[in-house]
């Protein structure tokens, strides 16, 4: 237990910025230009739960042999230039390829692979003294529920899918259906989460107005 000294301790040195929303809504862009501002580091958790089903897709592993799911997910390693390795092998090449966009959503509904990758995000927060920015869909729900900004990002439908136009609308309406309805940590509007639409607004003028909200 924390003596309230400790705690407000934590707090002071908490320095995480916890983003969400669905495909398309801004966050990666967003996180870029934050973790540049404030010269912290940065981690894409979508791109881990896309190398865990690239690999997956790689070796031939049925995508509900669970067990083989949790071994791939052990042997996660995100490199400072955001590289994912899965036991050695670079899967970054294969993390938008199509198959992938599919098959990720099926990982990430399995809660054993989501506990697997929360643990790992939560010691790479650890192991930068609680300072970065996060982008995901639970990362303020459930990843940092005490982050010192929780931002949930938003935009329209057709916005969304124009940024996002290698992968198309319908790829990503039924992503944002999966990941809002499953059961393991949907995506939601967290608790504390302050909402930004993004749409028709430039990624430095959102970064501008998150960062006037840590001041
Ligand atoms: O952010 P993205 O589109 O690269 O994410 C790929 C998928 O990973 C997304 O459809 C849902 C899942 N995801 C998740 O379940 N939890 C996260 N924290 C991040 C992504």
């Amino acid at each position: 237990m924390l003596t309230t000294e400790q705690n407000s301790e934590a707090q002071a040195d908490n320095l995480i910025i916890a983003i969400d929303g669905p495909a398309g809504a801004g966050k990666s862009s967003v996180a870029k230009a934050l973790s540049e501002q404030l010269l912290i580091d940065r981690l894409d958790t979508g791109s881990m739960y896309r190398a865990v089903a690239a690999a997956a897709l790689a070796s031939g592993a049925e995508l509900h042999d669970v067990e083989e799911l949790i071994r791939l997910a052990n042997g996660l390693e995100v490199t400072g230039e955001g590289r994912c390795l899965v036991h050695g092998t670079d899967v970054s090449p294969l993390l938008r390829d199509a198959a992938t966009n599919t098959a990720v959503s099926v990982v990430a509904a399995t809660s054993e692979v989501r506990a697997v990758l929360v643990a790992l995000q939560r010691s790479w927060a650890k192991a930068r003294s609680m300072a970065g920015v996060i982008e995901g869909r639970d990362i303020a729900s459930v990843v940092f529920p005490d982050a010192r900004l929780k931002i949930y990002l938003t935009a329209s439908v057709e916005e969304r899918a124009r940024r996002r136009s290698d992968e198309g609308a319908a790829s990503i309406v039924r992503r944002d259906a999966v990941d809002s309805t499953r059961a393991a940590s949907p995506l939601r509007l967290a608790d504390g989460s302050r909402e930004l639409d993004t749409t028709g607004r430039s990624i430095d003028d959102v970064t501008n107005e998150i960062l006037s909200w840590l001041k």
